[in-house]
């Protein structure tokens, strides 16, 4: 069973970013610089997975404005999908989301991506709406997905529910 850690993103880690960002995305990626922005950036908040080899194999981004958080970036490497590193990054963001007192979580999601729309559902996020065309390289339609309260007990249990499942790696924070 892998050992991953889980740390907050520092510039250091934009180039292995931006070497999975090219992997996945080789037509519409962010650049280096967004990823420099977004770490100077107050209400950003990023974290990486790292292995126990301590290469950098997913990320996540999300910005937190007053009690709404907005998911702006998630990705696996390829090469590490299906380990439930996805679901730890969610979890680390929403354990971060309950102490900053944050009732609200959103983020777009293209309507072609199953896993992600199939991820966020686990965490009942639910679709509100979509926003025509959005995306710049392709036309794609994006899916607003939206939780109900994180407060409430129906995403709490399951938000727990999910925290207990967690069996495919061994992780700390760091
Ligand atoms: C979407 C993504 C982040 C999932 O990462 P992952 O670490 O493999 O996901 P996990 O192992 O934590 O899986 C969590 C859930 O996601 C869903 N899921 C993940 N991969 C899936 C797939 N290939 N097909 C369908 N559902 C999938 C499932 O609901 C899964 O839960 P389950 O195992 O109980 O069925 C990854 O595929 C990725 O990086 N994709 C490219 C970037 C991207 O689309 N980011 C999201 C932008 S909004």
């Amino acid at each position: 069973m892998q050992n991953v850690k889980i740390t907050k993103m520092t510039s250091d880690d934009v180039n292995d970013v931006y070497d999975i960002e090219q992997l996945i995305h080789p037509e519409h990626h962010w650049s280096k610089n967004s990823f420099y922005n977004e770490l100077a950036n107050n209400l950003a908040v990023y974290y990486s997975v790292k292995n126990q080899d301590d290469k950098l194999v997913a990320y996540i981004g999300f910005w937190k404005i007053i009690e709404e958080a907005h998911i702006t970036a998630l990705a696996v490497h390829p090469d590490y999908r299906n380990m439930q590193l996805a679901q730890l990054l969610l979890i680390k963001s929403i354990d971060d989301c309950y102490k900053d007192m944050i009732k609200f979580i959103t983020l777009e999601v293209r309507e072609s991506n199953i896993p992600a729309i199939n991820l966020y559902s686990k965490f009942l996020f639910e679709s509100v709406g979509v926003r025509k065309n959005y995306y710049q390289d392709n036309g794609e339609n994006a899916i607003i997905m939206f939780t109900q309260n994180i407060w409430y007990d129906k995403f709490k249990n399951n938000f727990n529910k999910i925290k207990n499942e967690i069996t495919k790696v061994k992780y700390s924070y760091d």
